[in-house]
């Protein structure tokens, strides 16, 4: 590969050949998926983005564009020596000077970043999860990712207003316009939210954000049951509208994290079932939801606990953050990450230990995930040898079920050989021509979504 070509164009201090530099991008947060690719490019701006990405269409040479490389499907890290295009450098922020509910934020700022600016203008990003310290804005689109308050805000395809984008091709497309009512054809943050880096790669984008919150209450129920939890869920769901989290997990993730970090046992743990709700809105909120429905089903719960300050509400919220932290120390899960309706929820969550033993039974899953949306977690720890057995019956169950093979995730690598349990040929042949026009050289992320043999 001439990248003393690529130098030429950007300059060397954008191009890095250190190995050890690149073999520490080259592995995925899993550590499932470990690859090797000549250079890591750092492009710090949309002009040089399209120049890269021009060079490589004319060599010919495949890339895999990174931001915080918290992905779980091995879409962010080169398989087969492709060049890694990392964003970090374009993380540049501000709030958009037309609409001041708005934010603009290039590709590589973090999701804390933007949390920590919307919040010194009273406002909230609505998008939240455990990796916010190191995702970014630009992966966040590109994989519309979910996270802890899709139920009040929508997934990160409901957060952009905007987007500017450079193809396969290095063509600069989008806007940074910030209309929110602007129907002039094709909507290009629709189309490139969720393509997972396949058709163009992310540099900028308008975003909007929310009123800040005065008022937050965090609970967590201690049950006995599945039905419980989903039925406190469904009342949460049908509270006065101040929901912003419903956060589903067993004891077994409990006490793997106890292990793990040492925290301490919730009601010496007679229960099996836990469930954490928080509620955030206007002052005042916490009284009304104990007048409503919420306070009726407080009266009839024995252990539940009340957190109504930041750090209290932390220490719960550990119990439920720390489980993909605590599960990873214990060796590399099958990570599934699926979506039931609510309606199945519980059929699935029933069965579906007893599911993965059967086919493995040294297998050990641990389940837990965003319960108001049927997004639910399966990482399954020592499912070799049968791994891609075990990904297969899950997945199909799952499909019968009326489910999802992928809730918030993305297809990546990871699932590319199932996609076809949930789109059909003639989506899944659209897919090739959309990817055809947006990268026609096929040299963004290969193998990522659509894989050589689907
Ligand atoms: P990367 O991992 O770098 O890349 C992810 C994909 O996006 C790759 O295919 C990559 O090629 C592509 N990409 C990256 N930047 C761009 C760009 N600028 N333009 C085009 N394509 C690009 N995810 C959830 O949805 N919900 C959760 O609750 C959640 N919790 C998590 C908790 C932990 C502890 C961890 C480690 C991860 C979690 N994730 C969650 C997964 C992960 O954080 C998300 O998938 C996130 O969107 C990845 O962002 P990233 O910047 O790290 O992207
Ligand atoms: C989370 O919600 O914590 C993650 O999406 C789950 C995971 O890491 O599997
Ligand atoms: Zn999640």
């Amino acid at each position: 590969m001439h990248l003393a070509e690529l130098e030429g164009l950007l300059g060397k201090d954008r191009v890095y050949q250190d190995p050890d530099l690149v073999q520490s991008y080259s592995n995925d947060w899993t550590s499932r998926y470990k690859g090797f690719a000549p250079a890591i490019v750092f492009p710090q701006s949309t002009i040089e983005v399209s120049k890269v990405l021009s060079w490589c269409s004319m060599n010919r040479v495949a890339v895999v564009t990174q931001g915080g490389n918290t992905g779980m499907v091995g879409g962010s890290v080169p398989l087969n020596g492709e060049l890694i295009i990392s964003m970090k450098r374009m993380n540049n922020l501000s709030i958009s000077n037309t609409n001041k509910n708005h934010i603009q934020a290039e590709a590589g700022a973090t999701i804390s970043e933007i949390q920590n600016l919307a919040s010194s203008h009273n406002l909230v990003y609505g998008v939240d999860f455990g990796a916010r310290d190191s995702a970014t804005i630009g992966g966040t689109i590109a994989t519309n990712a979910g996270g802890l308050n899709v139920l009040r805000y929508g997934t990160t395809r409901n957060q952009i207003v905007s987007v500017e984008a450079v193809t396969g091709a290095g063509r600069i497309v989008g806007n940074l316009n910030g209309l929110e009512k602007d129907n002039t054809g094709y909507h290009f943050p629709s189309l490139l939210c969720g393509s997972e880096g396949t058709l163009a790669i992310v540099t900028q984008a308008k975003l909007r954000l929310w009123p800040k919150p005065e008022e937050r209450v965090t609970l967590l129920f201690g049950l006995n049951t599945v039905r419980e939890a989903l039925e406190i869920t469904e009342a949460c769901i049908k509270s006065n509208g101040n929901i912003s989290a419903c956060e589903l997990f067993f004891q077994k993730g409990l006490d793997l994290i106890k292990e793990v970090y040492s925290l301490h046992p919730l009601w010496e743990d007679k229960h099996s079932t836990y469930l954490l709700c928080e509620f955030a809105g206007p002052g005042g909120i916490t009284d009304e939801l104990l007048d409503g429905e919420i306070g009726r089903v407080l009266q009839s719960q024995e252990s539940v606990l009340v957190a109504t300050n930041h750090n209290d509400s932390q220490r719960l919220w550990q119990y439920r953050e720390l489980h993909t932290l605590a599960i990873s120390s214990k060796g590399i899960p099958l990570k599934l990450d699926v979506t039931l309706p609510l309606q199945n929820l519980e059929y699935f969550l029933n069965k579906i230990e007893r599911k993965c033993q059967e086919i493995n039974p040294a297998c050990s899953p641990y389940i837990f995930g965003h319960s108001a949306d049927g997004n639910m977690h399966l990482n399954i720890l020592y499912s070799e040898p049968t791994v891609k057995k075990m990904e297969e019956k899950v997945l199909e169950f799952v499909v019968s079920l009326e489910g999802s093979i992928s809730a918030e995730h993305g297809i990546g690598r990871a699932k590319a050989p199932y996609l076809h349990l949930q789109r059909n040929e003639a989506e899944i042949e659209l897919f090739r021509e959309i990817k055809k026009a947006f990268d026609p050289k096929a040299i963004l992320n290969p193998n990522v979504i659509i894989s050589s043999d689907n």
